[in-house]
């Protein structure tokens, strides 16, 4: 079997992860609910996965880290503490378009036809009514990343929050929150970051004004009736999920032993051989632009057509063969009104990771060339 979903979720997990899940298992109690020997080792457990997530992503506080659902849950948040008007761009998941489009009071940046974000058309958007740019680190559909320390630096200088969703490059490529001039960056734990599905998390920056999404418990300021307005608390209403946060953990070390920027060439590389395979093939259409090391990175997506089928199809005829993809619009619909694949049922994305080879991409390349 050949795993090309790395961007809807991980796979393999790395036995570390499995063994956390277990730890949690025989462990956990409901973390900051008391102190008997169950509820410390969650408190521990949360306060110690903080803390490493504060420094993968150079945070400088972890407390100002929470743990939410997911991406979706973190972006929730994120989209209910702007004020004024929301910049956003064409190449954005629905995890963003749809919060920011049911509050309303927005403008979406087009992107260029291969999917590009130009910082200059950022800065062109930010007006006086302007009170945030929401924007993810990289696509989802074609995996290009975006140049967030330019796009942070305009913000700053515009007095705008920033707010990026890494919910694709979270453990695949370099993040500094104080570098990037980051306010609020949402991210998921079970895409690169190798933990399970159903925990993510939120960074809130110091100039950011708190405002809870959701209320109830929190083991703290229990005889008051409102949300605390501190963090982590004020967005972890409810038990949160220690035992994703315990494979998380796990997850994180996984990747920062491998090391981060490494991750970031393996997938580089990976994508640009798979670019340049299929470039090869006429009747192949391959969205997005070239990827080449630092200076372009990459997710290590590929976003293709086989001329004349549809894309269902063909990720159906590659399951069959064990070969496993997305196919269809990968719920980011304007990205693939950009890309042009709206009428022709989306594309087939091919997500690897640093696990793929480029055996795997040959045997793909193969599969390719033998339904074209
Ligand atoms: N957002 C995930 C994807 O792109 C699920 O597949």
């Amino acid at each position: 079997m050949i795993y090309m979903d790395n961007a809807a979720t991980s796979w393999p997990k790395p036995q570390t992860v499995k063994e956390a899940v277990i730890e949690a298992l025989d462990n956990a109690g409901n973390p900051g609910r008391g102190t008997h020997s169950h509820a410390l080792w969650s408190s521990l457990k949360l306060d110690e996965v903080r803390r490493k997530l504060a420094h993968l992503f150079n945070v400088e506080d972890s407390m100002r880290i929470a743990f939410t659902h997911n991406a979706t849950h973190a972006l929730n948040i994120a989209v209910n503490l702007c004020y004024g008007q929301i910049v956003t761009t064409a190449m954005e998941h629905n995890s963003v378009l749809r919060p920011t489009v049911t509050r309303g009071c927005y403008h979406i940046v087009e992107a260029t036809k291969t999917g590009t974000i130009e910082p200059d058309k950022i800065k062109k958007a930010i007006t006086e009514l302007t009170g945030a740019v929401i924007m993810t680190h990289a696509s989802n559909v074609t995996g290009e990343v975006y140049d967030i320390s330019k796009i942070g630096e305009i913000c700053r200088k515009k007095g705008v929050l920033f707010i990026v969703d890494c919910a694709q490059t979270a453990g695949i490529i370099p993040i500094d929150v104080q570098k990037m001039n980051i306010d609020v960056l949402c991210f998921t734990g079970h895409k690169g970051l190798f933990g399970l599905q159903g925990i993510g998390g939120i960074y809130v920056g110091p100039n950011v004004r708190i405002k809870p999404l959701l209320s109830g418990g929190t083991g703290s300021h229990s005889f008051s009736l409102k949300q605390p307005d501190e963090l982590p608390d004020c967005f972890e209403a409810g038990t949160v999920n220690t035992h994703g946060i315990s494979a998380l953990g796990a997850g994180v070390s996984y990747v920062t032993r491998i090391g981060i920027e490494k991750m970031c060439e393996m997938h580089t590389a990976l994508r640009q051989y798979f670019y340049d395979e299929a470039k090869k093939m006429p009747k192949l259409d391959v969205y997005g632009g070239i990827s080449v090391g630092k200076e372009k990175p990459n997710t290590g997506i590929i976003s293709l057509n086989v001329k004349g089928k549809d894309p269902a199809e063909v990720a159906g005829l590659l399951a069959k063969n064990g070969i496993c993809v997305r196919a269809g619009y990968h719920c980011a619909p304007l990205a693939h009104k950009t890309l042009d694949t709206e009428n022709c049922g989306g594309t087939v994305r091919f997500s690897m990771n640093h696990l793929n080879t480029k055996e795997d991409i040959d045997t793909v390349i193969y599969m390719l060339r033998e339904m074209a």
